[in-house]
């Protein structure tokens, strides 16, 4: 991509990524984009970094070109936050021009020295502190820790109401042309709000609270721009983007959407008879279904879901004793994620000895998920008729309590 005009002064270095795991372990099905910003005053600064984790991207030589910039000319980096996807280009850049100043938080500042044996020209900022850039460019600071590291902080040029927000209001999916919203279709709003949820649910999830706190705060900013480290610029519907995350850290307590996921494994097609049987049950009654097995579905996507969906159908059979270790790490995943009061079925195949309900209660005791278990079955090797009528009951319950949700 090129570097493209934002408002006045204000331009973007965007890159697209793909075939990677995001944090090395989140699998992103639509790639996502790494952004930067230049602002353009008397002096220059760069905020969020280079685009980058591992020194400085060759594309970045082209991103600036034609930009009226050179990387000698840029004298301040603010760093929103440290994690390196943002950062990770501060030595190389160093090579480059030796006496840059960062501009950062306190909690940021103590990391430098670690992450990049950094300690000199550090200018650390507060809550409403200020930056005149000259020109009558003016950034100023604004503190929003644990969205989703300590240190974080949004910056905004006051002139545009530009906010630049980090990781916060992120999505995942690549750019088109351009990274902005400015020419959605339904069809686009769609795939970023799923897109979004993957973000939000997959990094966010565990500091709901923190992440609810900050939405307030950048709501009564009244930024006319979004312009957040990964994903989409807002500056069309600014509002749209504020608005979804609203919705996904409300889904992190539910109830949240009128839909059920059914998360599952199973070694030898006993456990999934009644998986089957479960998804014809429910499609008939036209309740959108989120179908996973385990470990085919990525832990990413099964935690996307687990936020989207207000219930949940466990089928896990017992291996050992325990449940079916994939099934059982991903709720694991689940209830690190603060992903609470769902309510819930669960049901599975044993062989000479059942123990995978006992494990399944103990794993949501632990993460103090306060899950709504209505019934589980256990049968032995495949499911009975008898057993068949039993699942059947409690997913009828189920569909009843999803179809009362507004
Ligand atoms: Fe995009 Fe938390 O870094």
């Amino acid at each position: 991509m090129k570097a493209t005009r934002v408002s006045n002064q204000i331009y973007q270095l965007s890159i697209n990524v793909e075939g990677i795991l995001f944090e090395e372990m989140w699998e992103i099905p639509k790639g996502t984009t790494i952004n930067s910003y230049i602002v353009k005053g008397e002096d220059i600064a760069i905020v969020d970094g280079f685009c980058g984790w591992d020194g400085l991207p060759e594309s970045l030589f082209e991103l600036i070109e034609g930009m009226d910039v050179e990387l000698q000319d840029i004298k301040y980096l603010v760093i929103n936050h440290m994690e390196p996807d943002h950062t990770g280009w501060i030595e190389a850049f160093k090579k480059i021009k030796p006496d840059f100043h960062i501009v950062c938080s306190q909690k940021a500042a103590d990391m430098l020295k670690g992450f990049y044996n950094h300690t000199s020209q550090i200018r650390v900022v507060k809550e409403g502190d200020t930056l005149d850039l000259g020109k009558g460019k003016v950034l100023s600071f604004y503190e929003v820790p644990n969205v989703h590291w300590p240190d974080t902080m949004m910056t905004m040029d006051e002139e545009t109401k530009t906010l630049f927000t980090c990781d916060l209001f992120g999505t995942f999916g690549q750019a088109k042309e351009a990274n902005y919203d400015d020419n959605l279709t339904e069809e686009d709003y769609a795939s970023y709000e799923e897109e979004g949820m993957r973000y939000y649910s997959n990094v966010m999830g565990t500091f709901a609270s923190q992440v609810k706190r900050a939405v307030c705060k950048a709501k009564a900013l009244e930024a006319k721009i979004i312009a957040p480290g990964h994903g989409l610029v807002w500056r069309n519907h600014p509002e749209k983007i504020i608005e979804a995350y609203e919705r996904y850290v409300s889904y992190s307590p539910g109830p949240a959407k009128k839909e059920v996921m059914v998360l599952w494994g199973s070694m030898y097609g006993m456990t999934e008879k009644a998986v089957a049987h479960i998804i014809r049950q429910l499609e008939r009654e036209n309740i959108i279904v989120r179908n996973h097995r385990v470990p085919e579905t990525s832990i990413g996507q099964v935690v996307t879901s687990a936020l989207a969906c207000s219930a949940v159908i466990i089928g896990v059979p017992t291996y050992e004793y325990k449940m079916f270790p994939p099934v059982a790490s991903a709720l694991e995943e689940i209830g690190k994620k603060r992903i609470v009061n769902r309510l819930a079925f669960s049901f599975g195949s044993y062989g000479w000895s059942g123990g995978a309900q006992k494990e399944l209660r103990e794993i949501l005791e632990r993460n103090k998920m306060s899950w709504d278990m209505i019934a589980s079955v256990e049968f032995l090797g495949n499911p009975s008729d008898e057993d068949l009528d039993k699942i059947e009951q409690a997913v009828s319950e189920i569909i009843e309590q999803i179809k009362q949700l507004s």
